[in-house]
């Protein structure tokens, strides 16, 4: 029985890698991939998503173009990070797949509503302004959904874009927070986890070494994704966010959390997007989140050069 998928990404290197491995697992049915503003703007994440189906010969997939920003935040970028296409560190060819007409947010409340419930699980990797939207459109989409699992947050690393937040969460932490309390069941994998699983030279040399384009092509993603954080934090490697977001749905047991609070600052200008995550159970809020902190790292690397090395 394969479980039907619905990614929401802002590609970005890591994204990318995720979106391939989603696509090179037959457990999953990629029922859409919805773009949205994030690591670069939404034009180009939306040719980024159809590069990698192209790259991954998938070009079957429907790619659709979702919000252009935040609900009400200015747009922020992270080109710092991920260069100025999103996908610096290996030229693919322009998409030739077109873009859907149909609107993302549009897709995602259809596609969902139009399903039994509790069958879609929603696989967020960006800013999470699509799945506000949608839940903006369609209040009831949260109980309808199987769960949400999104990459974004940290408590113990702190944040990566401001001392307090992470990208995802600091870009738009109103949709966050409408994530937080809509009633799907929400995985959390954050950057307590995704610190975990830091690239390598042996890492990317695997990648490079495979006998197909997927792989030389990832290498080529990861030397460049790598490079802002070895220089930054003196890390050994850059952290490969996103695909732990996918291998979670594949192989759960490489992970382990606790179900907890999480709530979103989105009043204080200091701490804006920062997930107050109650690891340590003071509070007597709802426990709204099966936050991950926990992965085997050696499965994560294993499954993901596993499935890579499948692909064209
Ligand atoms: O903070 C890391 C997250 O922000 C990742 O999803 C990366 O792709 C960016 O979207
Ligand atoms: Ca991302």
């Amino acid at each position: 029985m394969t479980r039907p998928i619905i990614i929401d990404t802002d590609p970005g290197q890591d994204d990318a890698l995720a979106i391939l491995l989603a696509l090179a697992s037959p457990e999953l049915a990629v029922l859409g991939i919805t773009c949205v503003a994030g690591n670069v703007p939404l034009d180009k994440t939306t040719i980024n998503a159809r590069k990698v189906c192209e790259l991954a010969g998938r070009s079957d997939t429907r790619v659709f173009a979702g919000a252009s920003g935040p609900l009400s935040r200015t747009l922020v970028t992270a080109e710092y990070v991920h260069g100025k296409s999103g996908l610096d560190g290996y030229e693919l060819p322009d998409p030739v797949m077109p873009l859907q007409e149909q609107a993302g947010v549009d897709f995602i409340v259809e596609t969902v509503m139009n399903a039994p419930a509790q069958t879609i699980t929603l696989c967020a990797l960006g800013p999470l302004t699509n799945l506000g939207l949608a839940l903006q459109a369609e209040p009831r989409l949260g109980e309808r959904l199987q769960e949400i699992v999104l990459m974004g947050g940290g408590l113990f690393e702190g944040g990566n874009t401001t001392p307090a937040a992470e990208f995802n969460i600091y870009v738009d932490p109103e949709a966050a927070d409408m994530v937080m309390h809509c009633g799907a069941p929400v995985t959390m994998i954050p950057l307590d986890l995704t610190h975990q699983t830091l690239t390598s030279d042996a890492i990317i040399e695997a990648f490079r070494s495979m006998p197909n384009q997927t792989g030389p092509a990832s290498a080529g993603l990861l030397d460049f994704f790598e490079r802002f954080d070895v220089e930054k934090y003196g890390s050994q490697g850059g952290p490969l966010h996103d695909p732990n977001v996918i291998a979670f749905l594949l192989q759960p047991e490489l992970y382990g959390g606790r179900v907890i609070n999480v709530e979103i600052e989105t009043a204080s200008a200091l701490t804006r997007g920062m997930t107050v995550a109650d690891w340590w159970g003071v509070t007597d809020r709802v426990k709204n989140v099966n936050y991950l902190r926990h992965v085997d790292v050696d499965g994560y690397w294993a499954l993901l050069q596993e499935r890579l090395a499948t692909l064209r």
